[in-house]
């Protein structure tokens, strides 16, 4: 894959994985999604903002039974986070009884994905599972098993397919990662 070195707001990124690497990783965890659940008709939960690409691109391989839904919360401020998660928007569906797939775009140091699970654990579903795009191993404060990870990264700051910085990036089809410099 050729290196490519772009500009968000005021740093640099570089090329990091590729749309076709990102794609076939996410096919393969829906194959193992649908051999898992199925008959389960599983309810997805899509964390946004940062995994509306990732939720989008799993539930198109997904050939299960099936539903989705998303909560908003945020903790990241720049490329630090905040260490303070907070719940922007809820659930409106009961997730009782119900097999639920959290979908994240990265776990980092695990507080949003703790606080998700406690939350959600309260509700009684039937089951509840963590499938993330992204895991920073060296940065996992909180002992949360995640069932199903994409790709296991170092502790660098990534941008793109979902992920910003400061808000933007979103927009890029490949993941860049910070520029050392
Ligand atoms: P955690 O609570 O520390 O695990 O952080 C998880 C959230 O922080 C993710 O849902 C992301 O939105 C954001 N985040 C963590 N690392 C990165 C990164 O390298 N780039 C962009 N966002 C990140
Ligand atoms: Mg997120």
């Amino acid at each position: 894959m050729e290196k490519e070195i772009i500009k968000v707001r005021d740093k640099k990124f570089v090329t990091y994985l590729s749309s076709d690497d990102i794609q076939s990783q996410i096919a393969r965890m829906a194959d193992t999604i649908n051999v898992a659940y199925e008959g389960k008709n599983p309810l997805f939960i899509g964390v946004l903002n940062g995994a509306f690409m990732f939720a989008s691109d799993l539930l198109q391989k997904i050939t299960i039974p099936c539903e989705i839904t998303f909560v908003k919360m945020t903790s990241y401020e720049g490329i630090n986070t905040s260490g303070n998660v907070r719940q922007l928007v809820g659930l409106a569906e009961s997730i009782e009884d119900r097999h639920i797939i959290i979908l994240e775009d990265i776990v980092d140091t695990g507080l949003t994905m703790a606080k998700a699970k406690n939350d959600l654990a309260a509700q009684n579903p039937a089951s509840l599972e963590i499938a993330t795009l992204l895991f920073k191993p060296d940065c996992i404060k909180e002992d949360i098993p995640l069932r199903y990870v994409g790709f296991e990264i170092p502790d660098k700051f990534v941008v793109g397919y979902g992920l910003d910085y400061d808000g933007h990036g979103r927009n890029l089809q490949d993941i860049y990662q910070l520029k050392d410099d």
